[in-house]
C-alpha cells in the first residue's frame, strides 16, 4: 500500500474502507429499530410487525429486529475492524501505530537465519571450492540452493532441457573449472547465434546443417556436407572453430560431441542458422540471470561446488 502512484488512491481506499464499516453499523443501528407494530400475535404474545409473507395458509414471515447476540456479534467485528487499522496498516498509506509491515517481518525473520547460518558460510566461502564439493553438510546446502533457484530451468536432477544445458554431463558451455562455473552463476550468460540464413540462401543453409550433422557422425547427405564444408569455415567457425569443437568464451557450443542445446534434428539446426539464437530480443530469450544480488558470493559459492560436484569426483580429505 505504500506505492501509491498518486495521493488520490490513498484517500480513495480510506473513504472507501471507513465508508463501509459506518455502512454496516449504520444497517445495524437500522435494524435494530424495527419494532413491533401492528401484525399478528407473535412468539410470547407480542404484537409483530409482519413481512406481509404467507406460506401454507397460516406461516407468516415476522419482521423482527436482529437477535441481540447477533447484531452485538457484528458490533464486535466493526470494534475489532477499528482497533485493526489503528494498530496495522490497512487504512491507504497509513502505517497503524505498531509500525508493523510483512516487508519488514520478512528482512526480521530473514536476518535472523542469517546470523543463524553465517558463520556456516563463512567457513564454507573460505574454503577452496574442490573441498567444499567434498563435504556433505555443504553439498546439502549447495542441493537446496540448487533446487530453489535453478531447477525451474536446469531440472532438479540438473539434467537441463531445450534451450537449457545439462549440467551433469560434464560438457560445458563456457567451461566447467569451479572459477568458470562461479563467474556463470555470478554473471549470468547469453549466449548469442547471429542469423545467417540470408547470407547463406536456403541452399547454403541446407548444405552447411549437413555439415554440421557430419560433424557428430550423424546421419545426412553427403553431397551437402561437402558443400558445407567451405561455407562453415567462412561463417561458422569464427565462433564455433576451424574443428567445429566450439569456443567456451563466448559459449559457442561443441558441435561435434553429438551434445546438442536445441536438438540434432535437421529442422533445429536450420532454424538456428536462419533465425539465430538469442538475437532478437523481442522474440524472447534464453538466458542464464545473474545471481549476483540475489544469492551474494557465499551462497554462489556452495551452489557452485554443488554443480561442480555432479561431475567431478570430489576428493575427499
Ligand atoms: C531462467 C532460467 C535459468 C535459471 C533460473 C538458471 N539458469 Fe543456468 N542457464 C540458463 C540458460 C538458458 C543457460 C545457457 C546460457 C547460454 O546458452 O548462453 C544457463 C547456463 C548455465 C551454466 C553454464 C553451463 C555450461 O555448459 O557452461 C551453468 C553452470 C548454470 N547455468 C548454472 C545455474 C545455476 C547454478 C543456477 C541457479 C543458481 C542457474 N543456472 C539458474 C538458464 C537458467
Ligand atoms: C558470432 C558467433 C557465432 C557464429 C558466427 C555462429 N554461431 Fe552457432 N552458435 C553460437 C552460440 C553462442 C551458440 C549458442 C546459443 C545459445 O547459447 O543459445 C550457437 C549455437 C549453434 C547451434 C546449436 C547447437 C546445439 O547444441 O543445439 C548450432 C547447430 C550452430 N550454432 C551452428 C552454427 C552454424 C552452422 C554457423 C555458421 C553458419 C554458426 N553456428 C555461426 C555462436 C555463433
Amino acid at each position: 500500500m505504500s506505492d501509491f502512484t498518486s495521493g488520490f488512491w490513498n484517500v480513495y481506499v480510506i473513504v472507501l474502507t471507513l465508508g463501509s464499516i459506518a455502512f454496516c453499523a449504520w444497517i445495524l443501528i437500522a435494524m435494530s429499530k424495527t419494532t413491533g407494530q401492528g401484525g399478528g400475535a407473535g412468539p410470547a404474545g407480542k404484537t409483530t410487525d409482519t413481512t406481509g409473507h404467507v406460506w401454507d395458509e397460516d406461516l407468516k414471515e415476522f419482521n423482527n429486529p436482529l437477535p441481540k447476540w447477533w447484531s452485538n456479534l457484528f458490533w464486535i467485528t466493526i470494534a475489532f475492524s477499528i482497533v485493526y487499522l489503528i494498530l496495522y496498516p490497512g487504512l491507504g498509506s497509513v502505517k497503524g501505530v505498531l509500525g508493523w509491515s510483512s516487508a519488514g517481518q520478512y528482512e526480521k525473520e530473514r536476518s535472523e537465519v542469517d546470523t543463524r547460518v553465517k558463520p556456516l558460510y563463512d567457513k564454507f566461502a573460505a574454503m577452496e571450492l574442490a573441498k567444499v564439493a567434498a563435504d556433505p553438510e555443504a553439498r546439502a546446502m549447495g542441493e537446496r540452493l540448487f533446487l530453489n533457484n535453478c531447477a525451474q530451468c536446469h531440472g532438479s536432477d540438473a539434467g537441463g532441457a531445450r534451450g537449457f544445458p545439462n549440467l551433469r554431463d560434464g560438457d560445458w558451455l563456457y567451461g566447467g573449472e569451479p572459477e568458470k562455473i562461479v563467474e556463470t552463476i555470478t554473471g549470468g550468460r547469453m549466449g548469442v547465434m547471429p542469423a545467417l540464413g540470408a547470407v547463406l540462401g536456403e541452399a547454403g543453409t541446407k548444405d552447411v546443417a549437413a555439415y554440421v550433422r557430419s560433424l557428430s557422425g550423424l546421419p545426412q547427405d553427403t553431397l551437402r556436407a561437402q558443400a558445407g564444408k567451405p561455407l562453415f569455415e567462412a561463417n561458422c567457425s569464427a565462433c564455433h572453430g576451424a574443428d567445429g569443437t566450439g569456443m567456451q568464451a563466448i559459449g559457442a557450443p561443441n558441435l561435434t560431441d553429438n551434445v546438442w542445446l536445441y536438438g540434432s534434428s535437421e529442422a533445429t539446426i536450420l532454424e538456428g542458422i536462419q533465425k539465430g539464437r538469442n538475437v532478437n530480443v523481442s522474440e524472447g530469450t534464453l538466458a542464464m540471470p545473474s545471481f549476483k544480488e540475489t544469492l551474494g558470493a557465499a551462497k554462489i559459492h556452495l551452489v557452485a561446488a554443488y554443480v561442480w560436484g555432479l561431475t567431478n569426483k570430489p576428493a575427499a580429505r
